[in-house]
């Protein structure tokens, strides 16, 4: 390959960041890496490969010679930028949630549907972090066992909101510390030492846009809508990694000792589960890794086929970033990237 020019739109924020170092980290052969931001940051740099990167301000001309842009700027730049980089060829992969229930925009996660991205038209959605390491464990359980309703309550990390969230969460732990009152602008309560059960708006039924979010993305993601869903989504005090309480109904029987091992097998997934010697996930242990951890694997006995489960997983790195980039190698394993 000649030449293979790649854009990350959001360069200076948090998701934007770990794109440029996961690029690095499983040596994508980009021959060029343009690091793209608002005109607030233009001129700044961010650190690549050992080096720096001068960030640009994102233009309407800015994918002039791009082959592939990573977007995570948010859904509204998302809206207006991504059709100029259709439009000057480049294969756009959003990690806003602007595109994802577009039809005709496939929603990958390479793990469980890599050829959704054959269909795409220029634009390829990242799902939400939530639902990409929920739906890595959920497939190959459903192809055992044919999964008929989950129940998941997720307690996420403040990174998905981005790094002034990350900020808030560090200077109000320093303010409550300090005896002075902590001052929430990004939530709409503390976030220290507290939980907020509610992430997004508010929307349809009460459901938060966050918990629609994990219900209609799972459907498209996993090609069965007959697949029922619901969730309760809380924002919790931890700086990196979600963590997902998860129960599953299946239409066939399955033990818990069979689920270890079809996800012992499966790619993406590490079994962490032995509660005699209180092993199980936790953020602290999942935060900068690529795979998604599964432990407190058990039959729930109150339905006939139905099992527990405890994921936990980097919500900036395959929640978001690492996701991202596969994608990107997903695209050039199939000949569809760069010249
Ligand atoms: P900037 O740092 O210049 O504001 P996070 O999710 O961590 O808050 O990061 C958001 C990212 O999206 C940042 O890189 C931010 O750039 C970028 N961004 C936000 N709004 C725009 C915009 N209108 N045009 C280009 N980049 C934007």
């Amino acid at each position: 390959m000649s030449k293979l020019v790649v854009a990350v739109v959001g360069a200076t924020g948090a998701v934007g960041r770990e794109m440029l170092k996961t690029l690095e980290q499983r040596d994508f052969p980009a021959t060029e890496v343009r690091a793209l931001a608002s005109s607030r940051s233009a001129g700044n740099t961010v650190e690549f490969a050992g080096g720096e990167l001068t960030v640009q301000e994102l233009k309407e001309n800015s994918f002039e010679g791009v082959d592939l842009a990573l977007f995570s700027a948010g859904g509204t730049t998302s809206r207006h930028f991504a059709p100029f980089a259709v439009k000057s060829g480049c294969v756009v992969v959003d990690n806003s949630s602007a595109w994802r229930m577009e039809p005709g925009v496939p929603l990958v996660v390479p793990e469980v549907n890599p050829d959704a991205v054959d269909a795409h038209k220029g634009i390829i959605a990242n799902p939400n972090c939530s639902t990409i390491q929920m739906v890595v464990v959920m497939k190959p359980l459903h192809d055992a066992a044919t999964i008929t309703r989950v129940v998941v309550s997720t307690y996420q990390a403040v990174s998905g909101t981005g790094q002034k969230a990350i900020d808030e969460l560090e200077s109000q732990v320093r303010k409550l510390f300090n005896g002075q009152e902590p001052e929430p602008k990004v939530y709409p309560y503390q976030i220290a030492f507290n939980c907020l059960p509610q992430i997004d708006v508010f929307s349809e039924g009460d459901y938060t846009y966050e918990e629609i979010k994990m219900i209609k993305e799972t459907a498209k993601i996993m090609e069965d809508p007959s697949i029922k869903v619901t969730a309760t989504t809380v924002r919790v005090p931890v700086f990196y990694g979600h963590s997902e309480s998860v129960n599953l109904e299946f239409a066939k029987p399955i033990t818990a000792k069979e689920a270890r091992a079809i996800l012992a097998q499966a790619p993406g997934i590490q079994v962490y589960d032995n509660p005699a010697e209180k092993m199980y996930p936790m953020p602290i242990m999942a935060a900068g890794e690529d795979e998604v951890f599964v432990g407190r694997i058990r039959q729930d006995t109150t339905v006939e086929n139905g099992l527990n489960l405890w994921i936990v997983s980097d919500n900036i790195r395959k929640g978001a970033a690492l996701n991202a980039v596969q994608i990107g190698e997903l695209l050039l394993s199939k000949g569809k990237l760069g010249v």
